[in-house]
C-alpha cells in the first residue's frame, strides 16, 4: 500500500491541483469529502450492517474466514484514552489477503462485536469502475447549505483561513505531515494510504474504514484530494504561529477536534465506525441498541440523579468531578462511577454495555484529556445533558445551544451546579422533555 501510496503521490497533478481558483480546488475537495464523510458515512454503515446476516453471532473466528477488504492483526491494549506514552504499538495490513490473527488467550474469542461488524461483509477487491466524471463543484456547493445538517457550514469557517491565504500550497501540506499519522490520496475514486507514523490503537484503520465506504457508496463522486490525518487527541495548529507572513506555511491538518486557538480542521472520529479495544459498535448498529435501552424505563421512571461513567484518570476535570459523587456526608445529586476497561474487557463488556446505562434522568458529559467521543453516547439517551462547559469542539458540537439541547454546567462550581440542574430538572419535568429530545436529534440528522 505504501508504494501504491508512493506511486500516487507521483501522479497527482501538482500546481493545477493546489491553484486557487478551479472547481477541484483542495478546500473545495476537503468540503467535498466532509459532506459526504458526515452526512452520509453513518448512511452507509447502516445499509452495511443490514445486509450482515450473522450480526449475533460475534465471533472473530466468523470473519477470519470470510474475504475482507480490511484485514487486521491486532495486539490487544485495552486502555481507554492515551495518558502518557503509547502502548506498544497494534499493527495491521489494509489489504485483500487475510492473515491469521494473533489473539491474547485471556480475551474470549467472542469479544469483539465491532470488529466482526466491520470485517465480516461481502466485499472483496473486486476491481472498482472507473468513476465517472465528478459534477461541477459549483453546483454540488449550491444544494450543500440546502440539504445539509446544521453542522456542516461549520467547515466553511474551518477552511475559510486557507481560502483567505489564497489557497493550500505545497509546501503547506507538508508542513502538516510533521505530525499525522496517515495521508490519505484519492485519485479517480480509489484511496491510497501512507501511513506516516502509527496511531493509537487503531484510530487510523477505523477512520480510513470509513473513508473507503465512502468511497464505494459514491463511486465517481469524491474529487481528487491529498490530505494529511493526524488521529491524536489534542488540536496542534496554533492560530498564532501564523499571522501575517507565515500565514503561508499553515498547515492544513485533520483531526477528531479543535478549540477556539487552534486551525485543526475536524473531522468524524473513528468511534462512528467502531472502536474495536473497547468494543463499541459502529454509530448506526449502536443507535439503534440506544433506542432500545431507550424504551426500557420511561425518564419519569429513571433514577432522579446525574450519572457519569468514564476513567477519571485522564484528567483534572474528571477528578474534581468525581469529588460531586454522593457519600455519607454529601448529595450534589450526582453519582459517579469509574470504568474499568480491563476488568471490563475480562467480564465481556457486561458493564460498560452504552445501552443500559439510559437509566438515569440526567447524564453527565465532562471532557477528557481532550473532547471525549462519548458525547453522541450521552446526548442519544432520552435524558438531560448536562454538559461541563467544554474547551473542545468535535465536528458537530459546534451547533449545541444550551438549554435547547443541553444543560450548561458551569466549570468553576461543577458540584453545586449539577445539584441546580437536577434539582430543577426534577421539579419541572415537562420542560426538561424538549432539550431531551433535540439534544439527541443533533448528530442523528439523516439525509
Ligand atoms: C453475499 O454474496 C452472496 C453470494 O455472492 C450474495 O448472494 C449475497 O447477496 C451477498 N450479500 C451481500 C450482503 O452483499
Ligand atoms: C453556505 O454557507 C456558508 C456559511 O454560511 C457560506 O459561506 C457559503 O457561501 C454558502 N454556500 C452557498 C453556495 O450558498
Ligand atoms: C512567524 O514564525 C516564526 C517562526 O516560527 C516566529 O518566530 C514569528 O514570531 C512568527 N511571526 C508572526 C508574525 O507570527
Ligand atoms: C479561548 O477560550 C478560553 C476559555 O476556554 C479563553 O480563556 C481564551 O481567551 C479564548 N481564546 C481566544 C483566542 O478566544
Ligand atoms: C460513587 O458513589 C457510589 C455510591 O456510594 C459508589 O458505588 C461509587 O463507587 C462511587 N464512585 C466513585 C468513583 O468512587
Ligand atoms: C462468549 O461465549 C461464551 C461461551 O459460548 C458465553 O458464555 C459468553 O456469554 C459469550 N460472551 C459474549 C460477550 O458474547
Amino acid at each position: 500500500m505504501a508504494t501504491a501510496a508512493a506511486d500516487a503521490a507521483a501522479a497527482v497533478p501538482d500546481a493545477r491541483r493546489w491553484s486557487k481558483a478551479g472547481p477541484s480546488s483542495p478546500v473545495t475537495t476537503a468540503i467535498f469529502l466532509f459532506f459526504f464523510v458526515v452526512v452520509v458515512g453513518v448512511l452507509v454503515s447502516a445499509r452495511w450492517i443490514t445486509t450482515t446476516t450473522h450480526l449475533a453471532i460475534t465471533n472473530l473466528d466468523q470473519w477470519r474466514t470470510q474475504p475482507a477488504i480490511l484485514t487486521a492483526t491486532l495486539t490487544t491494549s485495552i486502555p481507554a484514552i492515551p495518558a502518557g506514552p503509547p502502548p506498544p504499538r497494534p499493527t495491521y495490513s489494509l489489504s485483500c489477503s487475510a492473515p491469521p490473527l494473533t489473539r491474547d488467550p485471556d480475551i474470549p474469542s467472542n469479544i469483539s462485536q465491532t470488529l466482526s461488524l466491520a470485517l465480516s461483509s461481502n466485499a472483496t477487491c473486486a476491481s472498482v469502475p472507473d468513476p465517472q466524471p465528478i459534477p461541477p463543484a459549483a453546483d454540488a456547493d449550491a444544494d450543500a447549505n440546502a440539504t445539509c445538517p446544521t453542522y456542516f457550514r461549520f467547515i466553511h469557517e474551518d477552511l475559510h483561513p486557507w481560502r483567505a491565504a489564497g489557497g493550500i500550497t505545497r509546501a503547506m501540506l507538508d508542513r502538516a505531515r510533521a505530525t499525522a499519522n496517515f495521508r490519505l490520496v484519492v485519485l479517480r475514486g480509489r484511496a491510497y494510504i501512507e501511513r506516516i507514523a502509527p496511531a493509537f490503537q487503531t484510530r487510523d484503520l477505523f477512520t480510513i474504514w470509513g473513508i473507503l465506504q465512502l468511497l464505494r457508496r459514491y463511486p465517481g463522486r469524491v474529487p481528487d484530494l491529498d490530505l494529511m490525518f493526524d488521529c491524536v487527541d489534542w488540536p496542534v495548529v496554533h492560530a498564532d504561529e501564523y499571522q501575517g507572513d507565515n500565514a503561508t506555511a499553515m498547515p492544513p491538518l485533520f483531526r477528531y477536534c479543535g478549540d477556539n486557538e487552534t486551525l485543526d480542521v475536524v473531522f468524524p472520529d473513528w468511534s462512528f465506525w467502531g472502536w474495536a479495544e473497547i468494543n463499541i459498535k459502529p454509530w448506526d448498529a449502536l443507535q439503534k441498541d440506544l433506542n432500545e435501552g431507550n424504551k426500557r424505563v420511561r425518564w419519569i421512571d429513571r433514577e432522579p440523579y446525574a450519572y457519569w461513567k468514564g476513567n477519571p484518570d485522564v484528567a483534572a476535570i474528571r477528578q474534581e468531578l468525581v469529588k460531586c459523587n454522593v457519600s455519607s456526608k454529601q448529595e450534589w445529586n450526582a453519582r459517579i462511577f469509574k470504568q474499568d476497561w480491563i476488568k471490563e474487557s475480562k467480564a465481556g463488556y457486561k458493564k460498560s454495555n452504552l445501552a443500559s446505562q439510559c437509566t438515569h434522568r440526567y447524564k453527565i458529559y465532562i471532557e477528557g484529556s481532550a473532547w471525549s467521543v462519548s458525547e453522541k453516547y450521552i446526548l442519544a439517551c432520552d435524558s438531560m445533558t448536562l454538559v461541563i462547559k467544554p474547551k473542545y469542539y468535535d465536528f458537530f458540537s459546534r451547533v449545541l445551544m444550551p438549554t435547547q439541547h443541553y444543560w450548561p454546567v458551569r466549570d468553576d462550581n461543577k458540584c453545586g451546579s449539577i445539584k441546580y440542574a437536577v434539582d430543577w430538572g426534577n421539579s419541572h419535568k415537562k420542560k426538561g422533555t424538549a432539550n431531551r429530545k433535540e439534544g439527541k436529534q443533533v448528530h442523528s440528522t439523516r439525509t
